[in-house]
């Protein structure tokens, strides 16, 4: 498994509590005002204030998925236990993000401060995927080709993923992991307002399916209201069937069954073949270090952990801290430095397993030192002088992230996703899930935006088996060997940036970590040549970046990062995103 150590989590693994935090960051700590002791959940409006606890923490983007994970941590269960349990619970309580027919990444760090690893359980391109799949007879790229079709579904990894983290590091079974799952597929959950709309906004899109429409729709087309019981039988028995087989359970037998011959009434290409050879892969996470911190994040198939790095090392050339939160010289020096990460990561980032990416050079200090050279700090830079393309505006997408600390210190760091919010809109039909729409992160052809306006070329084209470049960084940050921060998100393209502002929130401007993922976040991605603000920014500020030659466009919400931090005497804090209203931190 790429020449990793086998380490193993046990429940005896001690706790590191040595190690000092920065002067900012304790200040931060010691200024936190806790609501109450003992576990509680962030609630909507509740911006500034972190959960905390003593022995766990888990926050994810649903309450019912953070309960179930909390409920493993408190009976003994590690962090690695809690995380599988809450993947799979999200499964069933958010399926426009939380799925069993995507994939994803899990950053893994010991409390004993034993090497981090991750697991790549990205989709695959099926077999028979070729270059110009996405391309019509001139060589023109059907756009829904890559999104709304059979054919955009990467074979799923999620199950062997989660799987695979629970066969190395965990304590309890596939069994006992999906029972709570099971549970709330079967019983059925009461459905929140969050969940209504995003089924209401996508009715047109996802009740195209019969199979769609009769697993998220009422009878007459109508979607599942606030407050009502919401079951789904035939994801239920899916993940029943995991349960009494494993991974064979999904990859092989029934459920490859109904997959191959959704996929044939439909012309798509996943075959029996497809599932079974699907592989996650250990990966050895990338890692940088910014001002005395030690920054673990995904490597390759994701380009997330090398561009967060990349940043931060142009950006620790810089008195960020002085200069001063969402300051214009602040965000024009990270958007300076945005434009130039993103610029390298269409060029250079692909599957390490398919192509050589530059890794070392890249996240190199050396490297960010001569980039620094390039930036202006009383001129924006045109994205045309750096590189050219063509943008595509963003659109409205959902993914996952959550994070676990156990009693242990052990950390657990996890981003998921079918890509677009409901993924293709395509459920399989008899298993109840729907599939991903991975496949539009390759690149169609050359020079042509996937539809988070990211550009890719040569490294990130479309090939057999091979893995469609991410931007999921699950991301764990540790000061002298011990677990400090725990953060990750979705968002797309936005998500490097949206898990580069938590850390530089905390590490930087000296914020408690709800304040750190609550706070309004700036993003800049190269092409389009545009500084993306959320609301919250001043308009003073605005103005100041546009005499520097920015433009600006304020958006709506970018991200939902749930973070833990640990504090140097081992007290936890949990930062759910209000972004996103079934949000929450929970501990013990
Ligand atoms: O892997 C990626 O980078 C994208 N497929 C993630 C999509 C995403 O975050 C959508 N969410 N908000």
């Amino acid at each position: 498994m790429d020449g990793l150590p086998h380490w193993h989590f046990s429940k005896t693994a001690s706790r590191r509590c040595s190690g000092g935090l920065s002067a900012t960051l304790l200040t931060a700590i010691l200024s936190l005002t806790s609501l109450h002791a003992g576990a509680q959940a962030i609630l909507e409006g509740e911006r500034f204030h972190p959960v905390t606890a003593q022995h766990g923490m888990v926050a994810t983007s649903h309450t019912l998925a953070t309960k179930v994970a909390l409920d493993v941590l408190e009976n003994g269960g590690n962090a690695i236990d809690a995380a599988v349990t809450a993947g799979f619970a999200l499964a069933v309580t958010q399926p426009r993000s939380g799925n069993i027919g995507g994939g994803g990444f899990m950053l893994i760090a010991p409390g004993d401060g034993g090497e981090p690893e991750a697991i790549d359980y990205r989709e695959m391109a099926p077999a028979g995927a070729s270059e110009a799949m996405f391309q019509d007879e001139d060589g023109n790229v059907v756009k829904n080709r890559s999104r709304f079709t059979h054919l955009a579904a990467g074979v799923p990894g999620t199950v062997a993923g989660l799987a695979l983290a629970l066969e190395r590091h965990g304590t309890i079974s596939l069994r006992q992991a999906l029972a709570p799952a099971i549970r709330l597929a079967k019983d059925g959950f009461t459905v929140p307002q969050r969940f209504t709309a995003g089924l209401e906004q996508a009715r047109e899109r996802l009740t195209r399916w019969p199979a769609t429409r009769a697993t998220f729709y009422k009878e007459d087309g109508s979607a599942w209201q606030p407050g009502e019981l919401f079951r789904q039988p035939d994801l239920a028995q899916t993940l029943q069937r995991i349960a009494d087989n494993g991974v064979k359970g999904f990859y092989e037998g029934e459920t490859a069954r109904l997959i191959a011959e959704e996929m044939e009434r439909h012309d798509g290409l996943i075959t029996l073949e497809d599932l079974k050879n699907y592989t996650p892969r250990v990966r050895k996470p990338v890692h940088g270090n910014y001002r005395g911190y030690d920054i673990y994040s995904m490597s390759p198939p994701s380009s997330g952990g090398t561009h967060i790095v990349q940043i931060l090392n142009i950006l620790e050339g810089y008195p960020i801290q002085e200069s001063g939160h969402n300051s214009a010289k602040t965000i024009h020096l990270m958007a300076e430095a945005m434009k130039l990460a993103y610029a390298d990561r269409a060029e250079y980032l692909g599957d390490t397993d398919y192509v050589d990416v530059p890794l070392e050079g890249l996240t190199s200090k050396a490297y960010a030192k001569q980039l620094r050279a390039d930036i202006d700090p009383a001129n924006a830079r045109p994205a045309s002088d750096i590189r050219a393309g063509q943008p595509a505006p963003y659109e409205s997408n959902e993914t996952t992230h959550f994070s676990v600390v156990d009693q242990w210190g052990n950390a657990v760091s996890n981003t998921y996703t079918i890509n677009f919010s409901y993924g293709s809109g395509i459920t399989v039909e008899g298993a109840g899930f729907l599939l991903n729409n991975e496949m539009d992160d390759f690149s169609a052809k050359p020079g042509v935006p996937n539809a988070y306006g990211l550009i890719g070329g040569e490294a990130n084209k479309v090939e057999p088996g091979k893995r469609m470049l991410s931007s999921m960084s699950p991301t764990i940050v540790r000061k002298d060997g011990r677990n400090v921060l725990v953060t990750g998100s979705p968002g797309g393209s936005r998500i490097i940036t949206t898990t580069l502002q938590v850390i530089m929130n905390v590490i930087d401007h000296g914020m408690n970590i709800q304040t750190a993922v609550s706070a309004p976040r700036v993003h800049h991605q190269w092409l389009p040549d545009e500084i993306r603000i959320e609301q919250g920014v001043s308009p003073d500020t605005i103005r100041l970046l546009e005499d520097l030659g920015h433009t600006v466009v304020t958006n709506s919400a970018m991200g939902a990062i749930q973070s833990i931090m640990v504090g140097e005497d081992g007290t936890l804090y949990g930062g759910a995103d209000p972004r996103r209203s079934t949000s929450s931190a929970m501990g013990f």
